[in-house]
């Protein structure tokens, strides 16, 4: 990771540098929250630290945005279900219950004066169990009849695989839903003036959520579903 930031810097500007740096300071139990002013020298002496080795782990973080994107329209079914599994599958698994043990701090400290974090933590949660069950379906249902077909080992008929994909494609719709609602419940993502650091964090974090799930939702609807319901035989 290149900056300008050193160990006197605050704590904060290590997180709004790589939102990574947040899980860091999590498992450290370093406040980068409410305590975040605190330079991370400071911060660390207070914990037992060596401000050194902290600043070199968090220099060696990985960039903390979200999946970046490749030209997938030309790829096979099955190249495009490797794609989507290793990019927008694996950021979900790791993002989502990030997000929510983010959320659930936020609406600890917040919600008295942001009552819209009550519904916010609901939805969320709700998005959460709902993404994860639809993975789990579509990797251990949809993606290997789709790979069988690809490679025709299988010789399916039309109806095997048109009600997995309606059932997919219903709960993309609900997924959106559930994103629309964030998206106005945070007022399309612009934190309070009050909010803190997590709060910003949180906010940057749902905004990810929100782009990677549109583009990962528009793949398997536009490019993956209508290849295969071409392919097969009625
Ligand atoms: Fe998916
Ligand atoms: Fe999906």
């Amino acid at each position: 990771m290149e900056t300008n930031l050193t160990v006197n810097n605050p704590v904060k500007s290590f997180v709004k540098m790589n939102s990574q740096c947040a899980q860091v300071f999590e498992e450290l139990n370093i406040d980068f929250c409410c305590g975040g002013e605190t330079s991370l020298f400071s911060a660390c002496e207070e914990k037992g630290l060596e401000p050194e080795q902290v600043y070199q782990r968090l220099m060696k973080l990985p960039s903390g945005e979200a999946t970046s994107e490749i030209d997938v329209s030309g790829l096979a079914p099955a190249e495009l279900i490797e794609h989507i599994e290793s990019t927008h599958h694996i950021y979900l698994k790791q993002a989502l219950p990030r997000l929510v043990g983010l959320m659930d701090k936020v609406h600890q400290v917040h919600s008295s004066r942001h009552p819209e974090l009550i519904r916010l933590k609901t939805v969320l949660g709700k998005l959460r169990e709902d993404l994860e069950l639809h993975l789990l379906k579509e990797e251990q249902v949809l993606f290997p009849l789709l790979r069988k077909l690809d490679s025709n080992s299988l010789d399916l008929k039309m109806r095997v695989v048109q009600g997995p994909i309606r059932v997919m494609r219903n709960e993309h719709d609900e997924a959106g839903e559930l994103l629309k609602e964030i998206r106005e419940l945070t007022n399309s993502y612009v934190p309070p003036k009050d909010g803190c650091q997590s709060f910003q964090l949180l906010y940057k974090e749902l905004r990810q959520l929100e782009e990677d799930t549109h583009l990962h939702i528009y793949k398997e609807n536009n490019l993956l579903f209508p290849t295969l319901q071409s392919a097969v035989s009625v």
